[in-house]
């Protein structure tokens, strides 16, 4: 009988990528994939560290595992495998924090993950892998591990050289590296052909993309990698094609002329602003201020096409005062965002922001981050309202949890839809007509006929 891993994910999209990718490997060297730990021979834990909170989960995670396993008896306790940023950030310190673990994968480690794992089955313990991806490592994914047969993920640069001062992802993930356009044009032609819907351009700066040979880009014109590339994959013809994240400092117009271009490129762009103040964006080392941020951010509003912009933003950076903040509440009001993912600072070791002591009481950061999400909420309100009487295209993705009668999916724009629909299945992609709009979903009908972009 095969051998049975169970991979388990945290945190962004990057690490389902991964974990797609390494299942693939895994099954390829014969290991069948678990949808459980429960009676896994191998448990991979694939972790993410941006904040405290998220890398405190992992250990929990493994205080389960080992309890569970203690539970069946020792004869079937499973290899445990730490693996993405905590398994690179910490490396062999975890074996000592967690002596259940057998493994620890760093990021750039996920081929190597099944010779890994039979140096553990062979009797060798504490087995680490912190290296660097080898050359011509493989991004294929199969279908078959994919998590959705409708939305694929596909990587196109994986690191980040910004070094925010707050972020841990420069060394967790280490320095940028974008793949040829020639795969990733190739990848999408081959999932258009599986049938898959809609595809997801993926990377900590999917705009700061820069290959080394520009090949396969040069029937496409562009002021940037990235804006040629958009207009690449624009042209194979696959459905609806988001991408994220943008970095504001590398945000140049010419992307949203790429957009204007082509409609299966789709009308949302995420834009992380992360402060509104000057002196703390300066102090996260952005490499951008308030206005430059806002210039792109005309750009955006002022396209021909509507796009949705959404955004992160830190609140309670070490030096934050109420006056920094109301920058921050002003730039949210101006900016109309269809969306904002609010943190509360997380002090990250190793990063230079770790340093700083002027920290702001955990009591003023949710006071703030509360402040925040109340003034988001009423301006989602007139947002989501402003879609009434239009029509947006959706692609189905379920039941939806409220009523067996309707379904759910995501808009082009990137909204959680929910239509009366019984006989529609997941994959379809419909045109809905928005009758009610709350402060995080649209409802409508389906109807037929040209959809607004
Ligand atoms: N504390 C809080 N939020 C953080 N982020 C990144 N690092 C931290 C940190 N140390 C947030 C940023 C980023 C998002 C993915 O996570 O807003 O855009
Ligand atoms: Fe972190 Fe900044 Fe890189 Fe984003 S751009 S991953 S916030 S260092």
């Amino acid at each position: 009988m095969k051998s049975k891993v169970y991979i388990e994910t945290f945190g962004c999209q990057m690490n389902v990528a991964d974990t797609e990718r390494a299942a693939t490997g895994l099954r390829k060297a014969g290991y069948d994939l678990a949808a459980s730990a429960e009676g896994a021979d191998v448990v991979l834990l694939n972790t993410c560290s941006v904040r405290e909170k998220a890398e405190r989960k992992v250990f929990r995670r493994i205080g389960e595992i080992r309890n569970q396993a203690n539970a069946r008896g020792k004869k079937e306790k499973p290899l445990i495998g730490v693996m993405g940023c905590v398994a690179q950030l910490e490396g062999s310190t975890i074996f000592a924090h967690a002596p259940a673990v057998d493994l620890v994968i760093g990021t750039r480690a996920t081929d190597r993950i099944p010779s890994l794992i039979e140096r553990a089955r062979g009797g060798e313990s504490s087995v680490l892998d912190l290296g660097e991806r080898e050359e011509g490592d493989i991004w294929d994914v199969s279908p078959a591990e994919r998590r959705s047969p409708h939305v694929a993920f596909v990587p196109i640069i994986e690191g980040c050289n910004k070094f925010c001062s707050f972020c841990i992802v420069p060394y967790s993930r280490g320095r940028e590296k974008s793949r040829s356009a020639i795969e990733i044009v190739s990848e999408i032609h081959q999932l258009r052909e599986l049938g898959y819907k809609e595809v997801h351009l993926i990377g900590q700066n999917v705009n700061s993309y820069r290959p080394r040979t520009l090949e396969g880009l040069e029937n496409y014109a562009g002021a940037t990698p990235f804006a040629r590339l958009l207009r690449a994959v624009g042209d194979t013809g696959m459905p609806r094609i988001k991408f994220t994240t943008s970095f504001p400092r590398d945000f140049h117009p010419d992307i949203v002329s790429a957009l204007e271009e082509y409609s299966n490129l789709c009308d949302w762009i995420h834009l992380p602003v992360q402060s509104g103040s000057d002196r703390i964006l300066k102090a996260m080392r952005r490499g951008h201020t308030a206005a430059d941020y806002f210039r792109r951010v005309d750009t955006i509003k002022g396209s021909r096409r509507r796009l949705s912009l959404t955004s992160d933003i830190i609140v309670g950076f070490p030096g934050e005062s109420e006056a920094d903040f109301r920058q921050t509440v002003e730039l949210v009001q101006r900016c109309e965002y269809d969306g904002l993912y609010i943190f509360k600072y997380s002090k990250r070791n190793g990063t230079p922001a770790a340093a700083l002591t002027d920290e702001v009481p955990e009591a003023e950061k949710t006071a703030r981050f509360m402040a925040l999400e109340e003034l988001q909420e009423s301006i989602q309100a007139k947002v989501y309202g402003s879609y009434l009487g239009r029509k947006v295209s959706v692609l189905v993705e379920r039941e939806s949890a409220r009523s067996s009668e309707d379904m759910t999916g995501h808009s082009t724009c990137h909204k959680v839809v929910n239509f009366r629909a019984r006989d529609k299945q997941p994959g379809e992609v419909v045109d809905v007509l928005i009758s009610q709009a709350k402060s995080y979903s649209l409802y409508g009908e389906l109807t037929s006929g040209p959809v607004n972009y």
